[in-house]
């Protein structure tokens, strides 16, 4: 079994071995839970009631056994939300993305993947017998020249991108991808995971970008994020929703989401329509964390959106920092290759509903000692 030592020495040697970290008895500046829903009291109310009706587990596929009233009820909601006629439930975002790609692009047809997409986008073209091309990073000029190219030997074209970039923050030129999805005749595959509770009055990426869905658009994006739970949702018209309970491996032969992780996703929906205040304040709070750090002798990245990136470089300096922090008690996961390209190690800074602006000043001190 030497080879597993010999294994992990060269991932340490590269600076690159990962440990789990207890969160316990830390401020936690790297969750995804970005409008503090998932401490919520009435989500944890409607979570707690369906776990006391339906018990703990699902206890079997959505296809056997594993859907219930609370599933369904959620799909409605969130197709609702998104503006689109149907909607499917995945048990997370890792699923959703490498069970629906492999259903949307099969062999003789084309996937053309944005190179910062989300490493679950990548395994969902992997699991595709689709031909690939990754192109460079937003740019919609080298795009449409690949489908100049190529469009026309192909059946069905997919273009795959991140809504909000998870390990950069920056956001997708959807009106551009809507333009050239129509001119070329492609799906365009959008992953909202992050853009989901955060853009627009918190639908996502369409509305901040006042676009309707149309039907060669289908909206993935996950309930563990903004809406503080665990799962994920995928969003098309009818028949391709159809075809995906149908089709997607990674739905079929796997247990559905707890109901209790569906009432409280159902609650959190309920809220941020309710209470589309929520987002303008995460929007008016990120921008001021942004202006503070700002002040710090570090390469800030801000885009608008509560992912913010402090760009160190080094991956080895950038893990001692992360330990330093954690020693004050404040946790600021360190992001290495492969989630970021060799070279451009970073703090990745979430703003949440969940810090009080102390706990923003005690990081901004201990950020300037480092
Ligand atoms: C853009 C993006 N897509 C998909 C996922 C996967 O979602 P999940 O954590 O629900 O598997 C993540 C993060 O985890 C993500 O950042």
């Amino acid at each position: 079994m030497d080879w597993i030592r010999a294994e992990l020495s060269a991932i340490e040697q590269a600076g690159l071995l990962r440990k789990r970290r207890l969160r316990e008895n830390l401020k936690d500046f790297c969750s995804n839970d970005y409008l503090g829903l998932r401490n919520h009291p009435e989500v944890i109310k409607a979570a707690r009631e369906a776990l006391k009706e339906y018990g703990l587990g699902s206890g079997a596929s959505q296809l056997v056994s594993g859907y219930t009233k609370l599933h369904k009820e959620l799909e409605e909601a969130l197709a609702r939300f998104k503006g689109t006629p149907a909607c499917v439930l995945f048990g997370s975002g890792y699923l959703a993305n490498i069970g629906v790609i492999p259903v949307l692009a099969k062999e003789g047809d084309l996937i053309l993947s944005d190179q910062l997409n989300h490493a679950s986008l990548i395994d969902g073209c992997r699991l595709s017998k689709a031909e690939k091309i990754v192109f460079k990073h937003k740019d919609y000029e080298e795009l449409r020249g690949i489908l100049e190219k190529f469009r026309e030997s192909y059946r069905n074209v997919l273009i795959v991108t991140d809504s909000v970039f998870s390990m950069e923050g920056d956001t997708a030129d959807v009106k551009e991808l809507y333009k050239i999805s129509e001119e070329y005749d492609c799906l365009l595959y959008i992953d909202d995971a992050h853009g989901t509770g955060t853009l627009g009055r918190g639908r996502g990426i369409l509305e901040k970008e006042n676009l309707k869905w149309k039907e060669r658009v289908i909206l993935m994006g996950t309930l563990s994020k903004a809406l503080g739970s665990y799962g994920a949702f995928v969003c098309a018209g009818e028949e391709l929703i159809e075809l995906i309970v149908n089709r997607a491996r990674s739905l079929i032969f796997t247990t559905s989401l707890p109901p209790s992780l569906c009432a409280g996703a159902l609650k959190a929906i309920k809220l941020i329509e309710e209470n589309p205040n929520m987002i303008s304040q995460l929007k008016e709070r990120t921008r001021k964390v942004y202006n503070s750090l700002n002040k710090l002798p570090y390469e800030i990245r801000y885009y608008g959106t509560p992912i913010i990136p402090i760009i160190v470089g080094d991956e080895r300096k950038t893990m001692e920092i992360s330990s330093f922090l954690l020693k004050k008690s404040i946790f600021l996961q360190g992001i290495r290759y492969p989630a970021v390209p060799k070279g451009s190690a970073r703090l990745r800074l979430t703003v949440s509903l969940r810090y009080e602006e102390e706990d923003i000043e005690e990081l901004l001190n201990i950020l300037n000692k480092v």
